[in-house]
């Protein structure tokens, strides 16, 4: 399966998920600015990827500066931090790199070869994790049935087989022939130019459709299961994940679907009590006002564009975690 983020030698090296699907390129670099950029850009996307890539990011930056103090690596931790506030990968990751340091080196560690070491360990963590989820999840799926997925929660979006999309590969490994209806997630079409890529590649039958026909199609009783990523969920179960989340897990619940959401360990924040209380990322307009190269809206008009949005704990029917399954507000 694709790797999207690999260590290459004193740098990282990526897919630029920008580029896909007309072009699968891969980046590299040594420069940390331009990891924080990737990350700014989604070049590297998804919440396990980009905590990936952020601790990798610090082992990059200590290697390159050959400046060893607790100090740089905290500032540089806290520069990963500001690059996207809504997945607590990223900050979970970059606290897990910077921990390691202290330890190691109890105020200066002599060489960046545990922040490698670390960088390394959250990304075979977060592929077992992966696959974990798979497993839990694909016992609560039948032979022949229909999910649908939003966004794109991958071998892109994480550091193995992904989560919900995890859950879809280990049913095709056990046997299960599952058909997939993705939504193609405005405004950055990650469904149309990720998961259906992704998808595809591996042989899963896919079909693209507009988010707008998600509702229409639970109505018409066509799709068995809903299944989604997290970027964050929240102590009382609340989940932040791509716009349009929310509203898939209302009309699950008024069509009787059931709505699982799948994530790592890592995505669990035991420090925020509630959905309310996560930040939500806001995005530039021009992603919804020019439909990639073409203005698709006037100029000057007001835009309003989360890249995130809540789903209450009571619209959720199961959580699948590396841990096992647990049963939401909606069971
Ligand atoms: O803005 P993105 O593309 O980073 O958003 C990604 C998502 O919302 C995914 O559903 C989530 O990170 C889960 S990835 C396994």
């Amino acid at each position: 399966m694709i790797k999207s983020i690999e260590r290459a030698g004193a740098g990282l090296r990526w897919i630029d998920q920008t580029k896909l699907p007309g072009k699968l390129s891969y980046r590299e670099s040594t420069d940390y600015f331009e990891i924080i950029r990737a990350i700014k850009r989604l070049e590297i996307r998804g919440a396990p990827a980009i905590g990936i890539a952020a601790a990798y990011g610090m082992a990059v930056a200590v290697e390159k500066a050959r400046v060893f103090d607790l100090a740089f690596i905290k500032q540089v931790g806290s520069q990963f931090k500001k690059a996207r506030p809504t997945a607590i990968n990223l900050f979970w990751a970059v606290d897990r790199v910077v921990a390691r340091a202290e330890a190691d080196g109890s105020g200066a560690v002599s060489d960046s070869g545990c922040l490698w070491q670390e960088a390394e360990a959250i990304h075979s963590e977060d592929a077992e994790m992966c696959r974990k989820i798979g497993e839990n999840g694909a016992e609560l799926i039948e032979d022949g049935e229909t999910v649908l997925t939003h966004c794109n929660t991958g071998a892109l979006a994480t550091g193995g087989i992904g989560t919900a999309l995890g859950v879809i590969y280990t049913c095709r490994n056990r046997g299960k022939n599952l058909r997939v209806f993705a939504d193609e997630t405005r405004p950055l079409l990650q469904g149309a130019r990720l998961t259906a890529w992704e998808l595809k590649q591996e042989n899963i039958d896919v079909t693209l459709i507009c988010d707008n026909t998600a509702g229409s199609l639970m109505r018409q009783g066509r799709i068995d299961r809903v299944i989604v990523g997290a970027d964050r969920i929240a102590r009382n179960g609340d989940v932040a994940n791509k716009i349009g989340t929310y509203s898939l897990a209302v009309l699950a619940r008024e069509n009787n679907v059931p709505f699982y959401v799948a994530a790592p360990s890592s995505t669990f924040d035991r420090q925020v009590e509630s959905g309310d209380l996560i930040p939500i990322e806001e995005r530039p307009a021009e992603e919804v006002t020019d439909c990639f190269t073409t203005r698709t809206a006037p100029e000057g008009i007001a835009v309003y564009s989360p890249a995130f949005d809540i789903t209450p704990r009571d619209l959720v029917s199961r959580y699948i975690s590396d841990t096992g399954v647990e049963t939401g507000g909606r069971a």
